[in-house]
């Protein structure tokens, strides 16, 4: 581990970016920077009330090269969560191909499906879905559990990740004794722990006041930057998308 003195988000080593990197499981390939990470083809989205069809997505296309940050906005009800749960493999589309580091996840069964997105996508969420009666470290761990790491390296893994969000004196506290802006960046641990190669990010910042959702942003923007994680980030707030390269809009199921 390493022994760097790490004392916020501003500051972290070399080491532990290597730290998070050398645990890394193995993974489908990634792909080089800039060639593409994900692929979207003739996607719909369809849900059925009763009888009645809600189509939520329309014939999309959209390429996501390796390394990008990318945000997605539009109105709501427009099928931001829809897409990004598409991407993510949490749903699947009623017709189309998603191709995600190489998997083509329309083909994978349920389990598959759920093995890859363990290992592949770090998910933060607007509400940080805290475990209350977990400490910050045991929920930065909670993701580990799913993978036959000895404790001890679970644990250290954890940390290293708390020291990466500039959390690691606040690895034994509950959530209830931490402000939101932390409770988010133990949520970011916990969505990096896996080292995945994609963090998709759904309204990260809405329930943050300006400062806390800046720091938010600027550890986004390091995760992307040092630890080269590609990211697409659902926003309302045109501030979050400034940090992004690419904002895609997304208006009544379509890209416009
Ligand atoms: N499981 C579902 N069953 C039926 N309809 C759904 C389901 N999930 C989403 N929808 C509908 O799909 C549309 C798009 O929803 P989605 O959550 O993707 O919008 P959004 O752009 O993320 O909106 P917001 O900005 O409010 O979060 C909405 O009309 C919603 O009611
Ligand atoms: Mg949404």
């Amino acid at each position: 581990m390493s022994q760097n003195p790490i004392s916020g988000p501003q500051s972290q080593g070399k080491s532990d970016r290597r730290d998070v990197a050398e645990h890394a499981r193995p993974k489908l390939p990634a792909g080089q920077e800039g060639e593409a990470l994900i692929r979207l083809g003739g996607v719909r989205k369809t849900y059925f009330r009763g009888k009645e069809p809600i189509h939520v997505l329309t014939n999309l296309d959209l390429t996501v090269p390796t390394g990008s940050f990318e945000a997605l906005m539009g109105p709501s009800g427009s099928g931001k969560s829809t897409l990004l749960n598409l991407i993510a493999g949490l749903d699947r589309p009623s017709q189309g191909s998603i191709v995600v580091g190489g998997a083509d996840l329309t083909r994978l069964s349920d389990s598959a499906l759920a093995k890859w997105r363990s290992q592949t996508i770090g998910f933060i969420f607007q509400a940080y879905n805290l475990m209350p009666v977990l400490t910050a470290v045991e929920n930065v761990e909670l993701p580990l559990l799913l993978t036959n790491l000895p404790a001890k390296d679970r644990r250290r893994r954890a940390q290293t990740a708390l020291r990466v969000v500039g959390l690691e004196d606040r690895a034994s506290h509950y959530p209830r004794q931490l402000s939101g802006g932390q409770e988010q960046r133990v949520a970011i641990a916990r969505a990096i722990v896996n080292d995945p190669i994609l963090i998709v990010a759904d309204e990260p910042t809405g329930d943050l006041d300006r400062h806390s959702a800046d720091e938010i942003l600027t550890l986004l923007t390091r995760l992307n930057q040092d630890l080269k994680k590609t990211i697409i980030m659902v926003t309302h707030d045109p501030a979050a998308a400034a940090r992004a390269s690419l904002t895609h809009r997304l208006d009544k199921g379509a890209l416009v």
